[in-house]
């Protein structure tokens, strides 16, 4: 269970951003952040990860406060984020850019031959694909790879951030595959995606931002469809709706 309290963040000497963030994401679950552009939804998985130092309020994973720590202190308790931009190493083999998910544990070598094999059965794509070069990859089929880089470390949160930007439909399937099959494993998922309706129907609860603040609360697939929701996101009713 990842819960934020009253948080407040900001870059620099700027302003704050976020400005009393509070809401709980329940473990083993899938909870997506929805909300429109610069709401503060990436900025909430960095405070999470350490990539930004809350400047007020607290992060906690399951008991355990977070907020000062180091990124690499929030990694060794399991907390890997995929961010929005990440990208793989063209010239690397597919194999070659997974077990680098397992630098920082490199000598553990059994520990990451068992880890490389399990995670080619939950993700047939790394062991077809295992020794062709990343750059032979469609970019649906990078992401299934940064996925699996990011498990190396078998976490127990995995932050996403925006895993669809740029994808095709197909790509956005597997995509959601790769999710269900984490959130299967017990795998607690907090994820930030622009695409609203992929996004709530992937995950079991919403949380709607606006402004650095949190709006809304609660069931995804009554979010997705609550008709005031859908005017926000959609501009129009859901598509279920208007076919009846
Ligand atoms: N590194 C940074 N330095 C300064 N300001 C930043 C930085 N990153 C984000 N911001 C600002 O913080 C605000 C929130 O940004 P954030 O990236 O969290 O929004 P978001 O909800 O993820 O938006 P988007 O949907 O565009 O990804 C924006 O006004 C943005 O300009
Ligand atoms: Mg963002």
């Amino acid at each position: 269970m990842i819960t934020f309290k009253s948080l407040v963040a900001g870059y620099g000497r700027s302003g704050d951003i976020l400005r009393g963030v509070d809401f709980t994401a329940p473990q083993s679950a899938v909870t997506c952040i929805v909300g429109p552009n610069g709401a503060g939804k990436s900025t909430v998985l960095k405070a999470c990860s350490g990539l930004l130092r809350p400047r007020d309020g607290q992060v906690l994973i399951g008991d355990d406060d977070i907020s000062h720590c180091s990124p690499a202190q929030i990694l060794r308790r399991g907390v890997v984020q995929v961010p929005q931009h990440h990208g793989l190493f063209p010239s690397l083999s597919v194999r070659e850019n997974v077990m680098l998910g397992a630098y920082v544990q490199r000598r553990e070598r059994e520990r990451n031959r068992r880890r490389y094999a399990e995670l080619t059965d939950l993700f047939p794509l790394i062991a077809e694909r295992a020794d062709d070069r990343a750059a032979s990859l469609s970019g649906g089929q990078r992401r299934i790879v940064e996925f699996a880089r990011a498990l190396m470390l078998s976490p127990r949160v995995v932050l996403l951030d925006e895993p669809t930007l740029g994808l095709d439909p197909k790509a956005c399937h597997q995509l959601a595959e790769a999710v269900r099959t984490l959130h299967g494993s017990g795998v607690t998922v907090l994820m930030v995606e622009q695409n609203v309706r992929f996004g709530l129907t992937l995950a079991d609860h919403a949380v709607v931002m606006e402004g650095g603040r949190v709006l809304h609360t609660g069931d995804a697939g009554a979010l997705l469809a609550d008709p005031d929701m859908a005017q926000l996101f959609f501009g129009a009713a859901p598509r279920h709706s208007q076919a009846s």
